[in-house]
């Protein structure tokens, strides 16, 4: 979590810093903070609240030239958002600046230590510790800023990524990171950092990603030394040719990203299937699974660890993964299983899912998993990533930048490649019929259609929100491919609306929620006309019995359940195992739209950030 962006260059610093924080707010928006260098002065601005709340004030705090620049947007870990606490944080003597995004484990030993040789600190952050833990590296051994970082890092145990400034010798920042991500854009003459390449898309198409435990001089009108942070030893870095472009990270007229990125979902994916999916051809090729075929057939169990959206797609897998392979799948939050010492062999498939590829919790567990003995395999998003980087072999799912917090194209992207995979293999072990296998894939050519079908019921999820948008609570039930569908409209609706939002199994209502059911409770109810129809129908009376106000999504030209719900969306009628890709589309609608007219910050819900890399 926390955003960072640096500049060092011929240009003003200044809006290349504050548009790049603007970028990376999806990572955290309690507070931000800046710093320039105008070749005398080192200058500050620091506010709680969001990137437009420091524009405002640093215009009225500072003069903002100066071609050196630091830019930091915070998800607290270490002292509440407040003004002292936001990043930049200065050394005691104001020579060095700071800006980091993770945590410093060992801060308050190392605090104390510093206390006792006379620093003073400020803030109750654990980075104010390491910039003071440098600069007392550096005096005591007389070293430059370089050196003085990689003495200091080999001190400190956790999480970073960091940009720091020497005002002694400032033609340089020197970088390094573990666990959290750092990008480095080179440019003629200039160079950025920033936690993504976003920030600096529109200035060059080259970029460095440090791995874990590297460290980098940057330097003007100098190439870029990399060296490992624990043995010096210098490194070759990989230059990398992005692929992003500007309009994929704009708002394209839409009211914000998490719209737009729900009506991308039938290009997004499209691209996912794009080289990898011949349907006329009866060829599924993901190079990925061709390459370690042998392992996937060979697997006991499939073991699929993620966090929130990504472990539902998770458990959407489970189900499509078991009917078409006939492969045994666990299904683990990844935070849970790094933690439970798990049973894990050398015939087990580890397959990790994240959107982000930082995932702290995932990332451990793939670590844990590897260390096991097992296979790992990603399904990431973000090309580039730790996650991405740290998988024996991966598919990327191709959705392009997510930016709202709430994760949507990500979501169906990630159960398009696990179908192609499960396909796939299905295939390789004749688990599904030829004629079973021909009609997938012709349907999942065409899913992007009825995905764009299943976008129309915009208007009726407006409609229905704008009866329950002062709900208090909100119950979701779904069956088989269905039941993780509840999970995540519920997830989708409590972390945007601050509603509070249950999912659940339909059938198991009986075992507890159905005491919650009155005439205020509403109920979403996905009862798509494949699957277990008549036992949802069932359910559906028994919310009824129970004066319960019925939503249910439902296949076009469905009558039955018309007849008991209160209110009804209908989607086009899809196989049972390819549902989800439909049915979570109107739960989407309906999360977005209830979160607008509620005035909640639909693109960066209170506490959250896009990317967890904290455990
Ligand atoms: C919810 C959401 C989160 C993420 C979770 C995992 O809308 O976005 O629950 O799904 O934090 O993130 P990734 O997929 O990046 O590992």
């Amino acid at each position: 979590m926390c955003g960072i962006v640096g500049y060092i260059g011929y240009r003003e610093a200044y809006p290349i810093v504050i548009k790049g924080l603007k970028r990376l707010e999806y990572r955290g928006y309690d507070s931000a903070g800046v710093m320039l260098f105008d070749g005398e002065k080192i200058k500050l601005s620091k506010t709680k609240g969001k990137v437009v709340d420091l524009e405002a004030k640093t215009s009225e705090e500072i003069s903002t030239n100066g071609t050196i620049g630091m830019g930091h947007t915070r998800w607290a870990t270490h002292g509440v958002p407040n003004d002292v606490n936001s990043h930049p944080h200065v050394s005691n003597s104001g020579d060095l600046v700071i800006i980091h995004n993770g945590i410093i484990e060992n801060y308050a030993p190392l605090k104390v230590e510093l206390i006792k040789r006379g620093y003073v600190f400020h803030s109750d952050t654990d980075t104010e510790v390491l910039v003071n833990l440098i600069e007392e590296v550096q005096k005591k051994e007389n070293l430059k800023l370089g050196k003085a970082v990689q003495v200091a890092l080999n001190q400190v145990f956790g999480a970073y990524a960091i940009a720091v400034f020497d005002k002694k010798n400032p033609d340089e920042i020197v970088v390094a990171r573990l666990g959290s991500p750092l990008a480095i854009g080179i440019g003629e003459g200039e160079y950025f950092i920033a936690s993504d390449a976003s920030p600096f898309i529109e200035y060059t198409s080259n970029a460095v990603y440090l791995e874990d435990g590297e460290m980098a001089n940057i330097r003007l009108h100098k190439p870029m030394k990399v060296r490992k942070i624990k043995d010096d030893s210098l490194v070759d870095p990989y230059i990398q040719e992005l692929q992003m472009n500007l309009e994929q990270i704009e708002k394209g007229g839409y009211d914000h990203f998490m719209l737009k990125e729900i009506y991308e979902q039938p290009s997004v994916i499209t691209d996912t299937y794009r080289g990898r999916l011949h349907a006329n051809e009866g060829i599924i090729q993901m190079s990925g699974v061709e390459d370690n075929l042998e392992k996937f057939l060979n697997a006991e169990r499939i073991i699929i660890v993620a966090c929130g959206t990504s472990w539902h797609a998770g458990l959407v897998a489970e189900y499509i993964f078991e009917e078409f392979t006939r492969i045994p799948v666990e299904v683990e939050y990844a935070s849970e299983f790094r933690y439970r010492n798990p049973i894990i062999n050398r015939r087990d498939v580890v397959i990790a899912i994240s959107q982000s590829g930082e995932t702290a919790d995932t990332m451990a567990a793939i670590k844990l998993a590897k260390e096991k003995g097992a296979f790992v395999y990603g399904v990431c998003n973000v090309v580039g990533s730790s996650i991405s980087r740290e998988t024996h072999a991966g598919s990327h799912t191709h959705a392009g930048p997510e930016i709202g917090v709430a994760s949507t194209k990500a979501f169906t992207t990630q159960i398009t490649v696990l179908i192609m995979m499960a396909l796939r293999l299905a295939k390789a072990k004749g688990t599904l019929s030829n004629t079973d296998f021909h009609r997938y894939l012709q349907e999942l050519e065409i899913i992007p259609d009825k995905v764009k079908e299943a976008l129309e019921t915009n208007a009726k999820a407006k409609e229905i929100a704008k009866v329950f948008k002062n709900s208090h609570n909100c119950l979701y039930l779904g069956r088989g491919y269905n039941f993780p569908v509840a999970l995540e409209g519920a997830l989708k609706l409590k972390e945007i609306s601050y509603i509070h939002a249950e999912g659940y199994p339909a059938a198991e209502m009986k075992h507890g929620p159905i005491a919650l059911i009155d005439e205020h409770m509403p109920v979403i109810i996905i009862a798509p006309k494949q699957g277990h129809y008549d036992k949802i129908v069932s359910n559906i009376q028994e919310i009824k019995s129970r004066s319960g106000i019925i939503i249910a999504v439902v296949t076009k030209g469905d009558t039955q359940v018309r007849g008991l719900a209160d209110y009804i969306i209908e989607i086009p009628d899809t196989s049972d195992a390819f549902s989800p890709l439909i049915t979570t589309i109107p739960l989407q609608l309906l999360s977005y739209h209830i979160a607008v007219m509620r005035g909640c910050n639909v693109d960066q819900p209170r506490n959250l950030a896009k990317s967890v890399t904290v455990e």
